[in-house]
């Protein structure tokens, strides 16, 4: 039998903004989705997912799974004309939405698959395979999940927009940081966000080019404050990459209530993060008892799942 994993992510700083070639900072978050591998005689494949799901995730998504795993089977070179494999999914990440499932599954997927048929791809290579599943999943994808995903830790992504290989850089903290991930249990697509935010860019590029400009001087700062792991200083700079997605329109109030719960609970800072318009919020904090009294602070309040983790080695 084959196994491989991969990572749930979050995105620190950088959604919508990485679609259009600015650096995205991404975390490998520790929880993650396990795939089995193992050969059947029925040709073609079959699977049992057991992932933890919010209700309905998995039945809403099927029909794109269907399509990431044929991708999956293609890139990875299987010709399942003549063979069978049975795929099971388990692990402790949980299917919803923003918390990179659809990535995660991918690259458990590619690392299984090259494990059962001795096929020895390296990182990249599984990256590569996963980016293709991931386009079952949303049509354009930047790239940036699957990658966090396959790399965990924490990536510094930038998308090549002639279509080309990423850039991106495998960061190291010095320790791992709190974060507390909610969901607001809203699920938007992402691709009618990023469509209609490109649609608004359009229409008015002076606008979106203002936001961008100051989004673009922020992730280096931030980028700078994590490596220097001065916790305080990545927390404003989320709480101000937060103002700009409000003004390029992707937050929601049940988006801002979190937000606002979080930092009086002494969050260190907090943003929506994924496509936003429901999805989830990260919140980053100091110590594991102030993360405890954030997640807590948010189920009183109704977020209907809430996951406390780390990231960054
Ligand atoms: C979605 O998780 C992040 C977006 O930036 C889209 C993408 O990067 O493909 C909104």
């Amino acid at each position: 039998m084959g196994r491989g994993s991969g990572r749930g992510k979050s995105i620190l700083f950088g959604e919508h903004f990485v679609v259009y070639g600015l650096p995205a900072l991404a975390a490998g978050i520790s929880a993650e989705t396990v795939a089995l591998v193992s050969r059947s005689k029925d040709l073609g494949w079959r699977i049992d997912d057991r992932r933890p799901e919010v209700p309905g995730y998995k039945a809403k998504k099927l029909d794109e799974q269907t399509v990431s795993i044929n991708n999956v089977l293609r890139a990875a070179g299987l010709d399942m004309s003549d063979k069978g494999v049975f795929i099971e999914y388990e692990g402790d990440l949980v299917c919803a939405s923003g918390f990179g499932a659809s990535a995660a599954s991918c690259v458990s997927l590619a690392r299984a698959l090259s494990d059962e048929f001795g096929l020895e791809f390296d990182d990249d290579k599984i990256n590569e395979i996963a980016f293709e599943g991931e386009k079952g999943y949303h049509g354009t994808p930047s790239g940036i999940d699957n990658t966090a995903s396959t790399f965990g830790g924490l990536v510094w992504y930038v998308r090549n927009l002639d279509g080309g290989a990423p850039t991106f850089e495998k960061l190291r903290l010095r320790k791992s940081i709190h974060l507390t991930i909610a969901s607001t249990g809203l699920t938007a697509s992402t691709t009618d966000v990023v469509g209609d935010v490109r649609a608004k860019k359009d229409q008015n590029p002076s606008w979106f080019h203002e936001i961008a400009a100051e989004y673009e001087n922020l992730v280096h700062q931030a980028r700078d404050a994590l490596l220097e792991f001065n916790l305080d200083r990545v927390g404003e700079l989320m709480n101000k990459n937060h103002e700009l997605l409000q003004n390029l329109t992707v937050s929601c109030k049940e988006l801002d209530k979190m937000v606002e719960i979080a930092r009086e609970n002494g969050a260190s800072g907090a943003k929506l993060t994924g496509t936003g318009r429901g999805g989830n919020m990260i919140a980053i904090a100091p110590d594991g008892g102030i993360q405890k009294r954030i997640g807590d602070a948010l189920e009183r309040n109704g977020a209907p799942l809430v996951y406390n983790t780390t990231f960054g080695l």
